[in-house]
């Protein structure tokens, strides 16, 4: 095992209370009222077999002794536990299952939910915060399972609470009896993290077999494997791999059942020792018969409480390492909230978006992307950035969407740092459409309609957003119109086409109108230069009437100089520098780079 390994295995204390606390938080949450009763009921049920075992013993005393008191008492509570056990039964059984549904519901949702409410999109792309988020991701499932162990373990505390005190009640040094127990949760504890290691020690092994077995069912393959007579190979490899997965995780349970098997014959010899000491004293009056029959019939019960313990310790112990994990996303979340920023975004744009000495380094990125960045975009203009791939159009994009925040310089909107505008009344005022959109898996409708989500019922805010989008097509072609479940996920969605695709994406970005800010990064990259020219002149149309009304500035990043040559200001990158700056006719004056690449596709058109 590694270092880096051991390390994420134990969870200091303080943070370990954390995640306990966590756990029940998020479990009282999902379903408050069940889950107390599940409690109450847990711990009931913990006690009801030492505290019928105790009943014995009074029962014992009472009938050696002749005291009716005593044996009626004994009685009851015997009953009474045959009566709470079963009631317990009946009624926990449904409740549970609703319970863990409720609470793996939950977990899931306020997973998501911290998961997306960071404002930055830093984390996703951080390889340490990245790494910790794919195995929150994949251990969701134990949040999710993690009520019925929190409801084992209330039980389990119970019922030590209970078992102590019956030992306790016969004579105080019996209480040394459960501590043999815990050698038990040791051994059982070290086993299973033995035959864990054993499984991540196997896992490449395994991924090697599924590999070759992967390989003899493909049809692609069955040629070459047949006429370089691989069989051999193939079926060699697998056994011996097979085998040595075999060894590996034998050798760990044969050395834990060992271990196991020691641990519990010291706990059953020096038990009997103990027994035996009660009977002797009990001879000579120091102990009732009831002590004997008590200290017998608690025997059972203490190997089922280690029993227990050691095996579930192991699980709990993960299931706080997930929820440990958990909570330092949560802080993680609450630490990059940029409740700092708190100005509000302008109601319009009068001077409009200004980058000063803006340089920008990725998150776990040796070299910056921007240097040194000084440009205005002016209030009601549309602007057309330009430059080879990696020239850093699209960071710049991310930075005005302040996906980022740049690590040097400051993006200036009328005056005010963007880092300083509130992310939630900045956002809802920009609107975007990129190359890599999202295909979600909705409804046509909805894949539109949640450009806005203010305004998703909106019938005639989507119609006019598909009609921006220049959509109508796409949506006619549907067999259900823009009812239509799309994605191929679904035995009733509908796949579409890259362009098609790409026209609802724009379609989105288009519901939000009124917006300061539309960035639209190659949203038309799978459509050809003539359909992107139509769209993007009827859009330049709407979008000057728009920015009349509220300065607003949209952003475009095309490769296509048909489009690039209607914006109003033409910004050319290159290396992550501004290169150039001016109308069409002035970069084409001045003879430098865009003027380059403008007679080169010029020509490769003609
Ligand atoms: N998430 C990222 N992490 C690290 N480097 C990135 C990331 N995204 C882009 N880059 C790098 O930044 C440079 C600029 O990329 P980008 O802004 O996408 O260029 P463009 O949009 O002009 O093609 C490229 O060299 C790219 O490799
Ligand atoms: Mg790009």
């Amino acid at each position: 095992m590694t270092d880096k390994k051991a390390a994420d295995r134990s969870l200091p204390l303080p943070e370990a209370v954390r995640a306990v606390r966590l756990w029940a938080v998020t479990a009282f949450r999902a379903a408050p009222l069940l889950v107390v009763v599940q409690c109450l009921l847990a711990i009931l049920q913990a006690v009801t077999a030492p505290a019928q075992t105790y009943g014995v013993k009074l029962l014992v005393d009472g009938l050696t002794g002749r005291d009716a008191a005593t044996i009626w008492l004994g009685s009851a509570v015997i009953l009474g536990g045959f009566a709470v056990s079963f009631v317990g039964t009946v009624v926990s059984i449904p409740i549970q299952d609703t319970t863990a549904e409720r609470v793996a519901g939950r977990v899931y949702r306020d997973l998501l939910d911290v998961t997306v409410s960071i404002p930055s999109i830093t984390h996703h792309e951080d390889p340490e915060v990245a790494d910790r988020l794919e195995l929150i991701r994949e251990q969701a499932w134990r949040l999710g399972m993690s009520f019925e162990m929190l409801l084992f373990a209330i039980g389990i505390g119970a019922n030590t609470v209970a078992v102590l005190g019956l030992l306790g009640s016969v004579h105080p040094a019996l209480l040394l009896l459960p501590l043999l127990g815990l050698g038990r949760v040791w051994s059982s504890y070290r086993n299973i993290r033995r035959v864990q290691d054993a499984i991540e020690e196997t896992a490449p092994r395994h991924r090697m077999i599924d590999r070759l077995i992967e390989i003899s069912k493909d049809a692609r393959n069955g040629l070459e494997v047949r006429v370089f007579g691989l069989r051999p190979v193939l079926v060699d490899r697998l056994a011996r791999l097979h085998d040595e997965v075999f060894d590996i995780q034998a050798t760990a349970l044969r050395r834990g059942a060992l271990l196991d098997s020691v641990v519990r014959a010291a706990f059953g010899v020096v038990y009997a020792a103990a027994i035996v000491w009660v009977l002797a004293r009990a001879r000579s009056g120091q102990f009732s018969a009831g002590d004997v029959v008590l200290l017998i019939l608690v025997a059972p019960q203490v190997d089922q409480l280690a029993g227990g313990l050691a095996g579930n310790v192991y699980w709990m112990g993960e299931i706080l390492r997930s929820f440990g994990r958990y909570d330092w996303l949560r802080e993680y979340a609450a630490r990059n909230s940029w409740s700092d920023s708190r100005a509000p975004a302008p109601p319009r744009l009068t001077e409009g978006i200004s980058f000063r000495g803006v340089g920008f380094r990725y998150p776990g990125s040796e070299q910056a992307t921007l240097h040194d960045v000084d440009l205005d975009l002016p209030a009601g203009s549309t602007v057309a950035l330009v430059g080879e791939n990696g020239a850093g159009k699209t960071t710049l994009v991310k930075l005005l969407a302040r996906l980022y925040d740049p690590t040097t310089g400051s993006i200036r909107v009328d005056g005010t740092d963007l880092r300083d505008i509130d992310p939630a009344g900045w956002r809802p005022r920009i609107s975007a459409g990129f190359q890599d959109f999202v295909k979600f898996q909705f409804t046509a409708r909805e894949v539109v309609a949640i450009g806005d989500t203010e305004r998703m019922d909106d019938e005639h805010a989507v119609a006019a957003a598909i009609r921006r989008g220049d959509a109508e097509a796409v949506v006619e072609k549907l067999p259900r119109g823009l009812d239509t479940q799309l994605g191929r996920k679904f035995s009733e969605g509908v796949d579409l086409s890259g362009g098609q695709w790409q026209r609802l994406a724009l379609a989105r970005a288009f519901m939000r109108e009124r917006t300061l800010l539309l960035l639209l990064d190659e949203p038309t990259a799978a459509l050809d230069p003539e359909a992107e020219h139509v769209l993007f002149e009827r859009f330049a149309q709407a979008s000057r009437l728009a920015a009349a009304e509220t300065g607003g500035v949209t952003i475009l990043v095309s490769h296509r100089f048909s489009t690039v040559r209607m914006a109003d200001l033409i910004v050319v990158m290159a290396d992550g520098r501004v290169a150039e700056v001016g109308s069409h006719e002035e970069l084409v004056a001045l003879g430098g780079r865009y003027a380059e690449l403008f007679r080169m596709q010029a020509r490769a058109y003609r």
